[in-house]
């Protein structure tokens, strides 16, 4: 049996997952991995060195000189890209759009392999991702596959743009840049997003955040006292 807990949460852009997890992680003292965090980090090398995103072969051949680890302080994740904490980059909607990109390279996800695996083995985690019940942490105690509809998603984007006080772009447009995310990570060739086997699903589009941690705390309870 495995020394410490796991919990891989996997869905597409805008269902909540990050929220969810982070409220979770703090009632049950667990840590919170924010895996998109790390090809983010690895977007901002890309693009910062000038590597062409839409070159595997030069994405793949850069990779190799960016180190990204993590450390968390006060409940927060930090990621640093070479020693620098580039945290703050990580946001944008660039960063985000170029994550999504090279992120399907297999050199790219291999890269950030191990460093993931490795939080599960010294602390009780939650893990957010695209492909955390099917490919890093396959025997995780509890799977969850969080969606939302694409308008409830737009929606909560943009309420998320303006709380922050950032420029926001029509619901439209919002609704067509998260169409496309999701299909580019649910058809790339290398650890698609999808239902993990043995994940259960949580349509969020109708529930609160309450609603949810509430719900995935149950499902852990049945799953670890079974
Ligand atoms: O969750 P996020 O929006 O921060 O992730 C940014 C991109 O990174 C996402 O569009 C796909 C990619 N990603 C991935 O391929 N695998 C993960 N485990 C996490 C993120």
């Amino acid at each position: 049996m495995a020394k410490y807990r796991s919990i891989a949460i996997d869905g597409p852009a805008g269902a909540g997952k990050s929220t969810i997890a982070k409220l979770t992680a703090e009632r049950l003292g667990f840590i919170y991995i924010d895996t998109g965090a790390m090809y983010r980090a690895l977007a901002v090398y890309f693009l910062e060195n000038g590597i062409d995103i839409n070159d595997e072969q030069s994405v793949s051949a850069a990779v190799k000189n960016a180190t990204v680890s993590i450390k968390h302080a006060k409940g927060e994740q930090h990621v640093f890209l070479n020693g620098r904490d580039v945290s703050g980059l990580l946001r944008a909607e660039k960063v985000g759009d170029a994550a999504s990109k090279t992120s399907a390279y297999r050199a790219v996800r291999e890269h950030l392999l191990s460093l993931q695996r490795e939080q599960a083995e010294k602390a009780d985690v939650i893990m957010d991702g695209r492909d955390i019940g099917t490919a890093i942490l396959p025997d995780a105690d509890l799977k969850i596959y969080l969606d939302a509809s694409c308008d409830e998603r737009a929606r909560r984007r943009l309420l998320q743009l303006k709380e922050k006080g950032l420029e926001s772009e029509s619901f439209e447009k919002l609704k067509e840049e998260i169409r496309e995310r999701d299909y580019r990570d649910m058809h790339r060739q290398v650890s698609p997003l999808k239902k993990a086997e043995g994940a259960i699903v949580i349509d969020s589009t109708e529930m609160s955040v309450e609603e949810v941690g509430k719900k995935i705390e149950a499902l852990l309870r049945e799953k670890t006292e079974a």
